[in-house]
């Protein structure tokens, strides 16, 4: 493994088990460890984050480490013009490696040729979310394990394998073209035998605020309920995510001009007519389940949290976890 972490693409399959192990012992032992004692970690959200940020900053300090960082750019000198490379370069001179968090693709991978320590990306506009893909396998993987002592007791003692994952159907619903925890999951899979990905697309095309029609968003007006169906009743997990409005080329500003108001309610609408409802339950497998990585909006009624087959909030945890395996790895 680099001592980066930009994409999924540099795991190789023994890195993906191997971190899947580490994140048992996390679980299992990790109250007792400070392996990250005396180091400090480089924390850069330049984007909104509450999981990523909150769940590597507790990962840190549960393995004895300490952070510092910033959140958006208002108090930084890159709000005097500071470039990203300055900006990373200057805090590899104080930290032990940076969660780096950027609204544009790619940015990881410019902050990596010039750090002086190892960069993990935490999300890169449209491009990838590495640690949210490899927390999302690692649920996946947990969830379908047989070993009763992992789903009864909490108890890890049987490691994690590819029969976990092989032969896997998973149905992707919400923004599939820009949500970046799609993409990095996606490639993920790519490692694994039989695997049938199935979708079910909600998202604007950009292209429609800008278009011919005159700025007019093209919404999908009919909705294949019965083709969704289909998918759901043979999906293994649903990994739904919201519309990702802020990574339309337009981007937020598309709602702030003075056809902003039409503009909204047909958002409003295609985001509160095709979602994820507790009457959709009754079309999934007894053993499937669902994740998203979060944050929702209407894409996913909270009345679906107390089915025992959503694992959203276990999936968030997991993060904490797998983000001390990394750092642990990566640090001591
Ligand atoms: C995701 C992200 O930031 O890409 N959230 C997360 O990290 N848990 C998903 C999203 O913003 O929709």
């Amino acid at each position: 493994m680099s001592k980066h972490i930009l994409s999924v693409d540099q795991f190789k399959d023994e890195d993906i088990f191997d971190l899947f192990n580490r994140t048992d012992d996390m679980l299992l032992n990790g109250s007792s460890y400070s392996s990250l004692r005396g180091k400090i970690v480089g924390m850069l959200f330049l984007e909104p984050s509450t999981r990523t940020m909150s769940s590597f900053a507790a990962a840190v300090k549960r393995l004895g480490g300490d952070t510092i960082g910033w959140s958006g750019t208002s108090h930084m000198s890159m709000a005097k013009g500071e470039s990203l490379e300055d900006t990373i370069k200057t805090m590899s001179q104080y930290v032990d490696i940076i969660v780096l968090r950027h609204s544009e693709k790619g940015a990881s991978a410019r902050a990596a040729a010039v750090s002086d320590v190892p960069i993990i990306n935490a999300g890169d506009g449209d491009g990838e979310h590495p640690t949210q893909a490899l927390l999302d396998l690692y649920t996946i993987a947990d969830e379908r394990n047989t070993d009763k002592n992992r789903h009864i007791l909490d108890q890890p003692t049987t490691p994690l394998t590819h029969r976990d994952i092989d032969g896997l159907k998973i149905l992707f619903f919400g923004d599939n073209k820009y949500a970046r925890t799609v993409n990095s999951l996606k490639k993920l899979l790519g490692f694994f035998e039989g695997i049938s990905m199935m979708e079910e697309n909600l998202y604007f095309e950009p292209e429609s605020f800008t278009g011919e029609n005159g700025g007019e968003p093209i919404v999908k007006q009919e909705w294949d309920k019965e083709n969704f169906i289909i998918n759901l009743s043979q999906a293994d997990v649903v990994y739904i995510t919201r519309l990702q409005k802020e990574r339309w080329p337009t981007g937020w500003h598309c709602f702030s001009n003075s056809a902003s108001a039409n503009h909204y309610a047909k958002y409003k609408h295609i985001n509160k007519y095709i979602a994820f409802n507790a009457s959709d339950l009754k079309w999934l497998k007894k053993d499937a389940i669902i994740l998203h990585p979060l944050p929702r909006t209407d894409e996913m009624n909270p009345e679906v949290d107390s089915d025992k087959r959503c694992k959203i909030w276990r999936q968030a945890k997991n993060g904490m976890f797998l983000r001390m395996a990394l750092l642990k790895s990566l640090l001591s």
